[in-house]
């Protein structure tokens, strides 16, 4: 049953973000409410920052079940909410909101979601060497779940923002049973870090479309035996994910991150088990169709 049959009973998700041009969300959520029959609807919502507010009086006047939160609110939005998950709350950052009858509960989706695809594959981080690229919003919640699980790991930024990857990893260090780094994103450091590392995550949005040419790594420091985990999802196979396939190393795209964190946002606006495969289906269809343009 098709979610427009059954509007007695429509609820209504969405995503918060600004610009939110290319995503891929209400693609992958509609087609599983559909194949599941729940008579839900999710829409873009582009809310600025002046906006957010506002926009959260709404959700709760209108009665909005959820809402996946993107840049730039995942931390702002946390002072509007009722509730705080205790995962989000240690990250600092909710992309996840959960309305049960006007109490707004913040989630982080994005952590575990990140997670599961190395745990699917028996990648465990306990006890790995980890260098993750970038400092931002990804980045804190990709390290903090890394971090307690037990990973080692070092951080890289570049020059102008090392400072927020010297803050992150002192947070980090702070909960976790072992001491994270932080270090200047350059060609010396990612050498002499790569040289030791079991897993390369690139947090940032180097390579994404349009600019599928770029990678932060050179290809020569790619080797069998990393494993490299590119949160970038547009295109499927960034340009770091196929130097590193050539390079002998095992890849896992972004695209699993995105459809793990969405199936969790899926599970707990409805409470039922999300069709991964429907969502992965709609989301390569769209993705092919996007990079055709
Ligand atoms: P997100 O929420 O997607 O993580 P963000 O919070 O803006 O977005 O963080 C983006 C991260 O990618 C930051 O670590 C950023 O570096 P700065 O802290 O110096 O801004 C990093 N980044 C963005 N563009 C980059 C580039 N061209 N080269 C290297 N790092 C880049």
């Amino acid at each position: 049953m098709k979610a427009s049959e059954n509007s007695a009973k429509i609820g209504l998700c969405g995503l918060i973000g600004y610009p939110l041009g290319y995503t891929v969300s209400p693609i992958m959520h509609n087609a599983a409410f559909e194949s599941l029959g729940i008579g839900y609807l999710y829409l873009p919502f582009k809310v600025r920052a002046e906006g957010l507010k506002r926009a959260i009086e709404g959700v709760r006047a209108l009665n909005i079940r959820g809402l996946n939160v993107t840049t730039p609110h995942k931390v702002a939005i946390i002072p509007l909410l009722d509730e705080l998950d205790p995962l989000a709350e240690k990250i600092g950052a909710v992309n996840t909101i959960v309305n049960s009858g006007g109490i707004l509960k913040g989630y982080n989706t994005d952590a575990e979601g990140f997670l599961k695809a190395l745990l699917e594959r028996s990648i465990k981080p306990e006890g790995k060497s980890i260098v993750v690229l970038g400092a931002g919003g990804a980045s804190h919640a990709v390290s903090f779940i890394l971090a307690q699980r037990g990973a080692n790991l070092c951080i890289l930024n570049r020059l102008q923002g090392l400072k927020r990857a010297k803050e992150l990893a002192g947070r980090i260090s702070k909960i976790s049973p072992r001491k994270a780094r932080a270090l200047e994103l350059n060609r010396e450091n990612l050498n002499g870090v790569l040289a030791e590392a079991d897993i390369l995550v690139n947090t940032t949005k180097v390579g994404m479309s349009p600019s599928i040419d770029e990678t932060l790594v050179p290809a020569e420091l790619l080797r069998p035996g990393l494993i490299v985990y590119d949160i970038v999802y547009n295109p499927v196979r960034t340009k770091l994910l196929s130097e590193a396939e050539a390079a002998g190393a095992k890849t896992i795209p972004g695209l699993e991150m995105l459809l793990r964190q969405g199936a969790l946002a899926f599970k707990l606006w409805t409470g039922r088990e999300a069709p991964i495969e429907v969502m992965q289906q709609a989301a390569i269809k769209w993705l092919e169709e996007y990079e055709k343009k």
